[in-house]
């Protein structure tokens, strides 16, 4: 399939679903004032050429891998099921949408390392996932592919166990079954197509790649402020988490305590500052951080 010239840049995002929400946050914090407008299929951003096209989170490969859309934000679960070939190009992990792909059985059942599936019924979305896992580990077990409530498949004696998305595990503990193995760690992907994005549309596509760089790596960052002697500021650049060099300024008036300002990419706990105090820090202030570039 071949697309037609387009006006505008198409960014492909899932339209309901796990992904769904977080992918039109990312979007309207890179700054796209997005329109819902009566076409549910396509909304507007008015600020820029772009459409940000809302289908099935499984079409999302195909239509970036073929140049319906120029970017797409989807699971690295849906991307890696999709055998498309070429395949779309990674461009960088989005920090959401984290869950694990597993294979469950009825809780109890006895596991001993994936030996233990040979010759069982195995239901899942996604047998080639399955099927690559099993081969993997030479292991020769029937998958039972099904469109959803795999969840239901052992109760239903359709299979023996399951193969499926778990992030919280509210779903296999409602349904009676246990986590046996993990066969993929997910999160939301950002994507484009396999070969370069249209002249025009390239600078474009490049700002709205770094602007969601920049609001994926202001997540979680924070912006850290204190007061500490001059003597301790070895020990204090240890202690504050995945900083690089602080900015040290004099403070107005006294000799021997300065002013430390640090980025930390990592998440700051109470413990963190409390091992700040104690090693003389005083007036300790974290502050989200809103952009980053
Ligand atoms: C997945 C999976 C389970 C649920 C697990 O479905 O199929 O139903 O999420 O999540 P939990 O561990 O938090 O209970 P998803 O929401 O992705 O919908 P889909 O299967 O229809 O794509
Ligand atoms: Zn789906």
């Amino acid at each position: 399939m071949s697309s037609l010239p387009r006006t505008r840049l198409v960014i492909a995002i899932q339209k309901s679903g796990r992904l769904a929400d977080k992918s039109l946050e990312l979007v309207s914090s890179a700054g796209l004032r997005v329109v819902k407008g009566a076409n549910e299929l396509l909304y507007r951003v008015e600020n820029y050429p772009i459409d940000l096209l809302r289908v099935r989170d499984d079409d999302i490969p195909t239509f970036v891998a073929d140049g319906v859309a120029d970017l797409g934000i989807v699971g690295r679960n849906v991307l890696e099921e999709a055998a498309h070939d070429p395949p779309p190009e990674v461009i960088m992990p989005l920090g959401f949408g984290r869950c694990e792909l597993k294979i469950a059985a009825p809780e109890g059942a006895p596991f001993d390392g994936p030996a233990s599936l040979a010759g069982m019924r195995i239901a899942t979305t996604y047998p080639n996932l399955l099927s690559a896992y099993l081969a993997r580990n030479g292991v020769s077990a029937e998958i039972v592919t099904m469109k959803g409530a795999v969840e239901v498949a052992p109760r239903l004696k359709l299979a023996n166990a399951i193969c499926d998305l778990v992030s919280t595990g509210a779903t296999l503990e409602a349904n009676g079954l246990a986590a046996v193995a993990t066969i993929l760690r997910s999160e939301a992907l950002l994507i484009r197509a396999p070969h370069p994005i249209g002249g025009e549309f390239a600078p474009l596509a490049d700002s709205i790649v770094q602007r969601f760089r920049g609001v994926t790596a202001s997540q979680g960052a924070k912006y850290v402020m204190m007061n500490a002697p001059r003597a301790a500021l070895a020990r204090i650049t240890d202690i504050l988490p995945g900083a690089d060099a602080p900015t040290v300024t004099p403070l107005a008036g006294v000799e021997d305590r300065v002013a430390v300002h640090a980025v930390c990419q990592e998440s700051v706990f109470w413990e963190t500052l409390e091992r700040l105090k104690a090693a003389g820090a005083s007036a300790i202030l974290v502050l989200p951080i809103e952009k980053m570039m």
